[in-house]
């Protein structure tokens, strides 16, 4: 058995082991030359809305705020949306492309414990993972929506340790998304940021204990 000083290695969904981007060749293909606008205004708002339901004590689903995202971000590209595009554009986000080395990491990361833990709802990361070829290698799918508060809050990374049956600091947490990762080590998983985009990390007085370009970065914790 390698020795790793990890027992669980959790990742985000949306960003880090799925690209949240691969919607706009169908936002193209329905709104010509709006595609990477409405992509990139509808994960703004989609984080905003969670972030800001979070504070509000307004919590609903990870589906429904991605659909009310999708809404907004159609007006404001002035886009008309009818019924048939809004169910084409949510199946899409059922469907995102996965990143090229997630199946190669997760079969090397075995035997250790695997988890996804996403603030999706688990009506959307089912069938998002299932359509992806590395459903067999998670041993766990994670939703914030079991105790239905958000990510960065301390008490949703609280499911992860009532889960998995691990200790806070026995976590290798994945995000590439800087708020996630912030909340996650102020929680005390360590913590690897998967900065594919070479940005700087946020100034949230926290920094991850580890940066990798791509997933694969991590296997150095299990050689
Ligand atoms: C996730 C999104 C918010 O939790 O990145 O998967």
């Amino acid at each position: 058995m390698p020795d790793s000083k990890f027992k669980a290695f959790v990742f985000d969904a949306y960003g880090t082991l799925f690209d949240v981007h691969s919607v706009i060749e169908k936002c193209n293909e329905l709104f010509p030359g709006k595609g990477e606008t409405i992509s990139r205004v509808w994960r703004q708002k989609q984080l905003e809305y969670s972030f800001l339901r979070q504070l509000m004590g307004r919590y609903t689903t990870f589906l429904e705020i991605t659909g009310d995202a999708l809404r907004y971000a159609c007006k404001d590209a002035r886009a008309e949306l009818s019924q048939n595009t809004e169910k084409e554009l949510i199946d899409s986000y059922l469907k995102l492309k996965h990143y090229e080395e997630t199946e190669e990491v997760l079969r090397k990361l075995q035997p250790y414990r695997t988890a996804i833990f996403s603030n999706g709802s688990l009506n959307m990361l089912t069938p998002l993972i299932n359509q992806s070829p590395f459903a067999p290698l998670l041993d766990d799918v994670l939703s914030v929506d079991e105790v239905k508060q958000f990510k960065p809050t301390p008490m949703s990374y609280q499911l992860v340790l009532e889960k998995m049956e691990v200790r806070r600091e026995e976590v290798l947490f994945m995000s590439s998304n800087t708020w996630d990762i912030a909340g996650a080590a102020s929680f005390g998983f360590h913590t690897a940021w998967i900065n594919r985009q070479g940005r700087e990390m946020d100034q949230l007085g926290i920094k991850p204990h580890y940066e990798y370009e791509d997933l694969r970065g991590i296997l150095e914790h299990v050689k």
